[in-house]
């Protein structure tokens, strides 16, 4: 058994969801998890592992847990850590959407002392009724598609792969 720390930064609570589903997964392979949002200001000294997950808007991850990674970066020295990424431009469809969501983990993980042990990125959700003016301003400029594309197979997948190197 290990202790997991789940860490997200969430905006709409697409990543909150697929936080506490990985939360869950890990739970049932027999860890002890804490599913905690960096708001929450969780410190990964207290854990053997950590996930972190972060939304995307407007190219980036959420500055929130940039800071969070930045601010705990000896806290997660020599542990494993994975690392995960929710939003729609791979749904969009088309390839420079593609090859840019593959890129988003990657402005988490570079913040981290070490490599990380996993990287992904999941479809999350969007739905303009739930969101500011602004946002939703901005979603439209950038073509975001409307709907709920998370995908729970692959989370699952993903969750179950960690459980068994955590
Ligand atoms: C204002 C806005 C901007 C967004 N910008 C991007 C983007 O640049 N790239 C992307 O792939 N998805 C983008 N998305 C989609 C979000 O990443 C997606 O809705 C995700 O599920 C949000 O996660 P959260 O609910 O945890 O905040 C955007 C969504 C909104 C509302």
């Amino acid at each position: 058994m290990t202790n997991v720390l789940v860490a997200f930064a969430t905006k709409g609570g697409t990543t909150q969801s697929i936080a506490e589903r990985l939360g869950a997964r890990l739970t049932e392979a027999g860890h002890a998890v804490a599913v905690v949002s960096v708001q929450d200001d969780p410190d990964p000294a207290a854990y053997e592992a950590v996930l972190i997950g972060s939304g995307v808007q407007a190219g980036s991850v959420y500055a929130p847990a940039g800071h969070w990674l930045t601010v705990h970066r000896r806290g997660l020295d020599h542990k494993p850590v994975g690392v995960f990424a929710v939003c729609l431009g791979m749904v969009a469809g088309d390839s420079a959407r593609l090859e840019e969501s593959s890129r988003y983990p990657g402005q988490l993980a570079e913040v981290l002392p070490g490599e990380p042990v996993a990287t992904t990125v999941f479809a999350g959700s969007y739905d303009p009724r739930t969101r500011a003016w602004w946002e939703r301003l901005a979603a439209r400029l950038i073509r975001s598609p409307r709907g709920d594309f998370r995908d729970w197979a692959a989370v699952d997948a993903w969750g179950d792969d960690l459980a068994g190197r955590l």
